[in-house]
This record gives C-alpha cells, sequence and structure tokens, in this order.
C-alpha cells in the first residue's frame, strides 16, 4: 500500500509509545494544535520557505510549520547577513508561502529595525505581515526586552512566535556567532523563556543552546519550544532548507545536517543542458512543434 501522507500516521514521532487511538490528521495547524501536540509528547517540524514550489512540496511533506524567515535575506537575496532585508522584501515572499500552503501555518519573520524601536511600530509591522503577506503569525527576536511588543501584538490579534538564545539580528550586539547560555548566562536563557511566554507568545524558537538548557526550558514551559542547535529534547526542530537539503555548500554551523545534495543535482543538470546545447542535441525533434 502506498504511504500518501493522508494515509499515514501523521504523529509518529512521540517518545513514549501511546495506547490511545492515533490522532486523526490535522487539515490545518494552528497555534494551538502545537501546544496539544508538546501536552501529548510529540514532535513537529518547522523549516524556512521563501516561494511558492518549496512552500507547496514541505506543506506535502507534513511540516507542520513553515517559517518565512529573515533568512531570505542571506538565502535569496544574496546578503552575507539577515540584516539588510526589509520589510517590503519580506512580503511577497511571505504572500508566495502562505498562498501555497494547505496545512502548514505560516510564520511571518519580522526583519531587524522592524519591530525593536517600540510595540506601536512591532504592532504595525505584524499587522502588514498578517494583511499583507497572509502570515498566520509572526516571530520576533529578544527575551525580556521584548515582552511589550509581544504583549501588544497578541492583545492586537496577532500569535507571536518568540526566538532566544542566539539572535542572529543582534550578532553585531553578541559578539559573533556563540552559543548562548552557558554556564552562569543559563539562567538568562530561562528567565528570557519564560517572559515570552507570560508576554502571550505562543511557541519559542531556541538558537545555538546548550542541549541541557534547552532540556531545563522546554520542560518548564507550556509553550513548544523549537530549536536549531538546541538538541533533542525541544518540542520541535527547525532547519533553513537551503542547509539541510545541500542547496548551500561550504562550512555550515554543527547543528546542521544535511538531507540532500541539491547543489549536485542542480549543477549536473545544468551542466548537462549547457552541453546539449552547444552540441546541438537539444532541442531535439520531440521538443520541437
Ligand atoms: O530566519 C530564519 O531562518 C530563522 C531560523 C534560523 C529560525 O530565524
Amino acid at each position: 500500500m502506498s504511504n500518501t501522507p493522508e494515509e499515514t500516521a501523521p504523529y509518529g514521532g512521540g517518545q513514549t509509545p501511546s495506547t490511545e487511538p492515533a490522532p486523526t490528521r490535522i487539515k490545518r495547524i494552528r497555534t494551538h494544535h502545537l501546544r496539544e501536540l508538546k501536552q501529548r509528547g510529540e514532535l513537529f517540524s518547522m523549516l524556512t520557505s521563501y516561494d511558492q514550489l518549496t512552500a507547496q512540496i514541505f506543506d506535502e511533506a507534513g511540516i507542520e510549520v513553515l517559517l518565512v524567515g529573515d533568512s531570505a535575506s542571506n538565502n535569496v537575496l544574496g546578503n552575507a547577513t539577515s540584516l539588510p532585508i526589509t520589510v517590503d522584501e519580506m512580503l511577497p515572499l511571505t504572500r508566495a508561502v502562505s498562498r501555497s500552503v494547505s496545512r502548514a501555518l505560516v510564520v511571518g519573520d519580522l526583519p531587524f529595525g522592524s519591530y525593536q524601536a517600540s510595540p506601536e511600530q512591532g504592532y504595525l509591522t505584524a499587522a502588514r505581515f498578517m494583511k499583507e503577506g497572509g502570515a498566520h503569525c509572526v516571530k520576533l527576536e529578544g527575551g525580556v526586552e521584548m515582552v511589550p511588543q509581544i504583549e501588544r501584538m497578541t492583545r492586537g490579534g496577532i500569535p507571536v512566535m518568540g526566538h532566544i538564545g542566539f539572535t542572529p539580528q543582534s550578532e553585531h550586539a553578541l559578539g559573533g556567532y556563540r552559543v548562548q547560555g552557558r554556564g552562569a548566562a543559563a539562567d538568562r536563557v530561562l528567565r528570557d523563556a519564560e517572559a515570552v511566554q507570560e508576554a502571550g507568545a505562543f511557541a519559542v524558537v531556541m538558537e545555538m543552546v546548550p542541549g541541557d538548557v534547552a532540556a531545563e526550558v522546554t520542560a518548564k514551559l507550556e509553550i513548544p519550544t523549537i530549536g536549531i542547535g538546541a538538541g533533542n529534547q525541544c518540542d520541535g526542530q527547525v532547519l533553513v532548507w537551503q542547509d539541510a537539503f545541500g542547496l548551500r555548500t561550504g562550512r555550515m554551523p554543527r547543528f546542521v545536517k544535511q538531507y540532500a545534495d541539491l547543489r549536485s543535482v542542480l549543477l549536473d543538470a545544468a551542466r548537462a543542458f549547457d552541453a546539449e546545447v552547444k552540441d546541438g542535441s537539444f532541442p531535439a525533434a520531440e521538443h520541437t512543434f
């Protein structure tokens, strides 16, 4: 029998085998479903997506959450970091993804400088992601200091995903790409996590945090945690798709696992096309009207 997504038990990945009847497949993932998955001890996955076709593929694969990350800056737009991307550049990408999914929860990532100035600025930016981008919720970076922004957005009807630990938009303030929360700094990660939960966030990404600290945070929080470089005890995991599927190559952070080598596939295909054009074998009779 084929293993189409509809026939597959969707949440077989929980740590403890359950005697409960298998839950029916969720038709459209809403923010409350992620908390319910956590309560049942079932893991979920999140990938970045910035365009129609990857959104359709990842949705079909059963990925619960698609993040239109500000990492589009350095994965789509050719910038060196996530800092330069603007709201106006993010919105068409968000719209492309939200139009293309039928099941996944779509998260619009608020870019650097578009929410930090004040809760009001944050609310207005987040509202654009919901209205113009079709996002189902937004993500912002920061812990305790972002409480007023998270409160303002949730009060105004916008679900918020937090992002703590290493926060790439603060790369320069944090002194580069470094693990956050080692030793005595673990306390800070826990305080940030509790603050974003208390402010109303429905989930929180933890980036580059020691596994034992992320495990403690995950156990203490009621909202789900989503790890990237935060060990295997988080409630969900996220990766940037170009890293995970090998479109980007070169030096990768330790937390990236490469599931495919798409760069080689594309390079070989582009070389084959080039060769056939140049030796005259493409287009052949069957490609000609
Ligand atoms: O923009 C992004 O891709 C992210 C992930 C690294 C979580 O924020």
